[in-house]
């Protein structure tokens, strides 16, 4: 794959994009500040969701509105081999993340749709800017443009930057099934891509942040390249801080040890910080704080957010 396969025009728009579709499930700057009280985590799943309504605590993909892959033990297997026991090797962030993912990528999206459960709340409540400009960074498979392949094609332009080759080649393939032609797609570094300043409407991570080493300059970066009023959605896995603040969940001593630590053997490194820095950056549109299942740990849920946040104008 070249470094970029295709040149992405300049759309020229600088509306601003709203990017929360359902009204009713947006939540006014104080509402955010008003999350539940710390409880711990056996309280977390009883609390109230005021700012991402109707949304169960374990939000299962498959009944979400992309097609999922089928689950088949074999495929299981194979990712959970690499999961677990593949040795990762390379001398560079890109090359150790092509020895990840160069064995399962095939099998990627079927596992991921079990692990992953922050992607379909999230995009089905963005709103697509029509003329607008899509950067999703760390794509992967292309997964988030296939959950929102019926607006996909009011937009400009969608551009998937990923480094991993592997994954770009099974996106490349993927979206061109689904016949959608407006995509480009860019092997390059989230935290040093060449994009121009201004020049993109919507800027979503799903999780990649967790992946990559300098998130620090993935998040400048993102807000380098929106457009004054754009917008950024980002879930991830996260833990929170030792001393949570009081608008926001506590995790328990367990909690923060075991996910960083399980999660870590395969170079996802969970943080508090990630979080607090998109707070920080952005002005915050919505922002959740969930559990989700993991595949084959049935007794354990990982914790991820959700996050909404506009570029100051
Ligand atoms: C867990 S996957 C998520 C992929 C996709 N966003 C999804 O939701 O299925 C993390 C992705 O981030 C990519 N990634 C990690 N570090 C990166 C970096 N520095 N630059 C670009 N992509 C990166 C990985 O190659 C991988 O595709």
């Amino acid at each position: 794959m070249s470094q970029s396969q295709q040149t992405p025009p300049d759309p020229g728009r600088q509306n601003a994009v709203a990017a929360v579709s359902n009204t009713a499930s947006v939540s006014r700057p104080g509402e955010i500040e008003s999350l539940p009280p710390r409880g711990g985590d056996r309280q977390q799943s009883n609390l109230p969701d005021s700012d991402w309504s109707g949304l169960p605590d374990e939000h299962v993909d498959a009944d979400g509105p992309a097609p999922i892959a089928k689950k088949s033990l074999r495929s299981d297997l194979r990712v959970l081999w690499h999961l677990i026991a593949h040795p990762v090797r390379g001398n560079s962030h890109q090359e150790r993340l092509e020895s990840f993912y160069r064995g399962q990528a095939d099998d990627y999206d079927s596992f991921r749709s079990r692990l992953l459960h922050g992607r379909g709340p999230l995009i089905e409540r963005l709103q697509f800017p029509v003329g607008g400009v899509w950067a999703d960074l760390g794509a992967g498979t292309g997964e988030n443009i296939l959950r929102a392949k019926q607006h996909v094609g009011s937009l400009n332009e969608v551009i998937l930057v990923d480094l991993a080759e592997s994954l770009l080649d099974v996106a490349q393939r993927q979206l061109a099934d689904a016949k959608i032609d407006n995509a480009s797609f860019q092997l390059a570094d989230v935290t040093t891509w060449d994009r121009p300043d201004n020049s993109v409407d919507l800027v979503t991570f799903s999780y990649s942040l967790t992946m990559v080493p300098d998130w620090f300059a993935a998040i400048e970066l993102a807000h380098r390249i929106l457009k004054p009023g754009g917008m950024i959605a980002v879930t991830d896995f996260y833990v929170s801080r030792k001393y949570a603040s009081s608008k926001h969940r506590q995790h328990s001593w367990a909690t923060r040890w075991f996910w960083p630590a399980w999660f870590a053997g395969d170079n996802v490194y969970l943080s508090s910080d990630h979080c607090a820095m998109l707070h920080r950056k952005f002005e915050v549109q919505c922002f959740c704080e969930r559990l989700g299942k993991v595949p084959y740990l049935p007794l354990l849920r990982a914790p991820y957010y959700l996050f909404v946040g506009k570029k100051s104008t």
